[in-house]
């Protein structure tokens, strides 16, 4: 019998759903909310809302493209944390009641593993144990992954991540939010030619906190000889801020990967859609001897098929979560 699993993302600002039977998967929606370009950024009591309206449509539309009839879901995978508390109320109690109505298990996801387990989406498929390293616009990790849900955690960001790091740039730019994408563009067409400062941080962790000081106290001394400097550089600058970040996250994961001796790397997450980190993974790969794995974009920045792919190995194990389960904003392995 086949065993078929409805997936809800809905930690941050995209509403997305998706199914899977067999670890296949069959749909993938996602819903992202154009709204909080207006603000600069994500603004919670927004995405709330938008998430309200979004989440019927978008799960009948995962359910439709699958060809699914919501009678014949085994179980139903949600977002437990971490993310923003009221976007995942909404997630959660949707699964709930509809868990509830089916009568069929729920399983409480934990986003950050689902970012990882989004390389079980699709093949090719890193095998265990390996090394990943996830990158979003909340999180920065370097994670050894035991087996699919035994993950262990072996560095993080002291402070902004990855994807922050990308974003309050594009804000300093005077680009639109999420900036990670448009800095991406930009930086194809300009050299990495201003220098910022790598951080010196021990161990597996990262920061990326003093990076944004520097560029800051860069564009503005800069402005102040130039007003039109950063107009005039702005492919330039783009393209040496995405290769600085790329590097200190590139460091760090070569530094695990020689230290654990595992030669199966993974990145995952938004930022892993980053043209110049997927390049620079892809040489280090080559030349360190490594198998690298990659998701496919879809696969990166937040999606329901992540979720859906967790919850599956979770229905497998009888990992489930009770009536009683609440999401939370913050959440350890
Ligand atoms: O994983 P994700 O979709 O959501 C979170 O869980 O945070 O990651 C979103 C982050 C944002 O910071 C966005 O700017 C960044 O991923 N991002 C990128 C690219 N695409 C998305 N950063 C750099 N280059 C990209 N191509
Ligand atoms: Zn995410």
């Amino acid at each position: 019998m086949s065993i078929i699993i409805l997936g809800i993302e809905s930690s941050c600002d995209d509403t997305a759903a998706a199914v899977l039977r067999d670890g296949t998967i069959l749909s993938n929606v996602v819903a992202s909310q154009e709204v909080h370009k207006l603000y600069g950024g994500v603004v919670p009591e927004v995405a709330s809302r938008a998430h309200q309206e979004n989440i019927v449509p978008v799960v009948d539309m995962a359910l439709k493209k699958a060809g699914i009839d919501k009678g014949d879901l085994n179980g139903i995978a949600f977002t437990k944390g971490p993310g923003l508390i009221g976007s995942l109320l909404v997630g959660s109690s949707f699964a709930k009641a509809m868990a509830l109505g089916l009568g069929v298990p729920l399983m409480g996801v934990h986003h950050m593993q689902a970012h990882i387990l989004a390389h079980f989406a699709e093949a090719p498929m890193p095998k265990f144990p390996f090394l990943c390293l996830t990158v979003s616009g909340g999180h920065t990790q370097l994670v050894l992954v035991k087996d699919y849900l035994v993950m262990e955690l072996l560095g993080e960001t002291l402070d902004d991540a990855a994807g922050e790091a990308f974003d309050k740039t594009g804000k300093m730019l005077g680009l639109d939010y999420p900036a990670g994408p448009i800095i991406d563009q930009l930086a194809q067409q300009g050299q990495p030619v201003f220098d910022f400062p790598e951080p010196q941080v021990k161990g597996l962790d990262f920061s990326f906190s003093g990076l944004k000081t520097a560029i800051l106290y860069f564009l503005r001394d800069q402005s102040r000889a130039d007003p039109g400097f950063i107009q005039n550089n702005l492919a330039d600058i783009c393209a040496s801020v995405q290769e600085r970040i790329t590097s200190i996250l590139l460091k760090k994961l070569k530094a695990a990967a020689l230290q654990t001796g595992i030669r199966e790397i993974a990145i995952a997450g938004g930022v892993s859609a980053n043209s110049g980190l997927r390049k620079g993974l892809e040489n280090m790969g080559q030349a360190e001897g490594w198998n690298t794995y990659i998701p496919k974009f879809e696969y990166c920045t937040d999606n329901a098929a992540m979720i859906a792919v967790t919850g599956y190995y979770k229905y497998l194990k009888g990992d489930f979560a009770g009536q009683d389960v609440v999401p939370t904003a913050r959440m350890d392995w």
